[in-house]
């Protein structure tokens, strides 16, 4: 893959190799393992944003477990708008289970504070959040964030599911915006 990309208005430089996000999600995945193996937990994938990462960090776990997802939408182009629009609401009857949310990004935490709320308000036994990426630094939640695959610095980026303006999802590695 290049070193440089462009969609739209934005150019990209490679940020992250594929290879440093596949160890990530390894990591992740053996954490995962250890503490949901005995569990039958409900795995919440976020559309769109985390169907890549969440293809990857599934099939590394062997273990029995079920797989629901929800569409909710915060940003328009670079920046989060601050409202949490749901496109697809929860179809499952999650009572009295534990739920993982799987998801591309944390970034101030509005996302996961919603569906967190959400989740409890129908019944979850407990709800915790894996994610491919986090900015701490955008952070503003006070919920913790249980398993993070790579930290990164508060700058837009694309690639393995996060995109621009639907943009740059399919690139297996990810790359930091130059031109804002
Ligand atoms: P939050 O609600 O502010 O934590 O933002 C979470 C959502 O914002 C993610 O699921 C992404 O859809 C989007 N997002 C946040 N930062 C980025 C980024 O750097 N690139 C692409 N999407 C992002």
């Amino acid at each position: 893959m290049s070193e440089k990309v462009t969609f739209l208005d934005k150019t990209f430089v490679k940020y992250i190799s594929s290879e440093e996000i596949d160890d990530a999600i390894a990591r992740v995945a053996s954490d995962i393992m250890l503490e949901y193996r005995y569990d039958d937990p409900i795995m919440l994938i976020t559309l769109n944003g985390a169907i890549v990462f969440a293809v990857d960090l599934l099939k590394r776990l062997d273990f029995p477990c079920r797989i629901t997802c929800v569409k909710l939408a915060s940003y328009s182009g670079t920046e989060s708008s601050g409202t949490i629009n749901q496109l697809i609401g929860l179809s499952e009857d999650i009572r009295g289970k534990r739920i993982l949310i799987l998801e591309d990004i944390v970034d101030t935490g509005a996302t996961y504070i919603h569906l967190h709320k959400m989740l409890t308000e129908a019944g979850a036994k407990d709800v915790r959040i894996a994610t491919m990426t986090m900015k701490p630094d955008a952070y503003k939640a006070d919920l913790p964030v249980h398993y993070v695959g790579i930290n990164i610095p508060n700058k837009f980026v694309i690639g393995r599911g996060l995109d621009y303006d639907g943009y740059g999802r399919n690139l297996p590695d990810i790359y930091q915006v130059i031109s804002e």
